[in-house]
């Protein structure tokens, strides 16, 4: 039989030598882990006889008792020692200045879509929306692209997979499908624009792979051409907050409106960078068009009763345009140091009573 005192004398010594937690996890398991020497002992009880048992029984429970009530407050005092050491490592020194912080910004795409949408807004236009993935019949088919005319690679459409049911899905490539699912969802009279992200297959300075649109769309009896000249004129002097610009409309084609045009506003280019409202230069910025009957017809309405027209202009371009940016691809390349410099203030929404920007 083990000497019960000696055991007990070592077990004491290995417990104060132990000098953090995972030597004395190592002491625990010597004594009362599966193979340790106080579990032998207790194991060892069941051989006995009564007698023996009887005398030594609670002299080995009293030695457990003790070496684990040792070994318990032992680790308390290691855990405390070494959450202080940590503690003492991981000290902030409050006086130190903080680290300068990146400001979060209005992204210019963001503050220009606000501006575009308070003008409309203040002419009487809803803001209405659509999805970026779309199928063919709405970005085409309803806009009067005939099938498998070569309009529909003018695109450089992003199709997806063919789907169960055969369908190409695309990114959208404009905005006007938007015309489409508004027109099938509200009776006329129509007035909305629609602004969003669009897809096309192309990057370089003016181009990049996703850029924003806005749309816009009126519908009502006796829409003519001077309507829609009247609404881009004011749009455009609102817009770019001056009353000198001036604007001229050239004949242009697009499958969903007849007559479609394009529409310039004089600039000036001599300084390098596009001065709007002054100059000889003219810079393209929309296309537009009274909406094609057979559009109209697609969704349901009667072109006898209804007429109407249509413009979409790139989001992205007009601001620009508006704050002097030179390349299209920074704007979407998230580089903060180029948002603190280009970005606006999130408490300056634009309103057509404080202004736009
Ligand atoms: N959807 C055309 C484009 O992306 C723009 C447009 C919209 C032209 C509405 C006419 C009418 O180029």
């Amino acid at each position: 039989m083990t000497d019960l005192n000696a055991l007990e004398a070592e077990l004491t010594q290995a417990i104060a030598a132990a000098n953090d937690v995972a030597a004395l996890e190592a002491v625990r398991v010597a004594a009362l882990g599966k193979q340790g020497s106080i579990s032998g002992l207790l194991k060892s009880m069941g051989a006995m006889s009564p007698d023996e048992r009887r005398e030594k029984g609670p002299l080995i429970n009293g030695l457990r008792d003790r070496i684990s009530a040792a070994l318990n407050a032992k680790k308390a005092g290691l855990e405390a020692v070494e959450l202080e050491a940590r503690l003492l490592a991981g000290r902030v020194d409050l006086s130190l200045p903080a680290p300068p912080r990146r400001k979060g910004a209005v992204h210019p795409t963001m503050q220009v879509m606000d501006e575009l949408i308070a003008v409309f807004a203040e002419m009487g236009f809803a803001v209405a929306e659509g999805p970026d993935i779309e199928d063919d019949w709405h970005n085409f088919t309803a806009l009067n692209f005939p099938p498998k005319h070569p309009a529909r690679e003018m695109h450089d459409t992003f199709f997806f997979k063919p789907g169960a049911d055969g369908e190409r899905r695309l990114l959208r490539t404009h905005t006007s499908p938007v015309q489409v699912r508004t027109m099938q969802s509200q009776e006329p009279p129509i007035r909305i624009v629609a602004p969003g992200r669009v897809f096309r297959c192309d990057s370089d300075q003016t181009h990049t792979p996703m850029f924003h649109q806005i749309e816009g769309l009126v519908i009502d009896k006796g829409i003519h051409m001077g309507h829609l000249k009247w609404t881009l004129e004011t749009f455009v002097a609102r817009f770019f907050e001056t009353d000198a610009v001036t604007t001229r409309f050239r004949p242009h084609h697009f499958p969903f409106t007849e007559p479609s045009a394009e529409m310039d506003v004089r600039c000036d280019r001599s300084g390098g960078e596009v001065k709007i409202g002054q100059g000889d230069d003219w810079l393209e910025i929309l296309g537009c068009g009274m909406v094609h009957p057979n559009v109209l017809r697609q969704c349901g309405i009667d072109p006898d009763v209804w007429q109407g027209f249509a413009f979409g202009l790139g989001v992205d371009r007009m601001g620009m345009l508006k704050y002097g940016m030179p390349d299209l691809r920074d704007m979407f390349a998230s580089d903060v140091r180029w948002l603190e410099h280009y970005g606006f203030s999130a408490t300056q929404a634009p309103n057509p009573a404080s202004g736009l920007s």
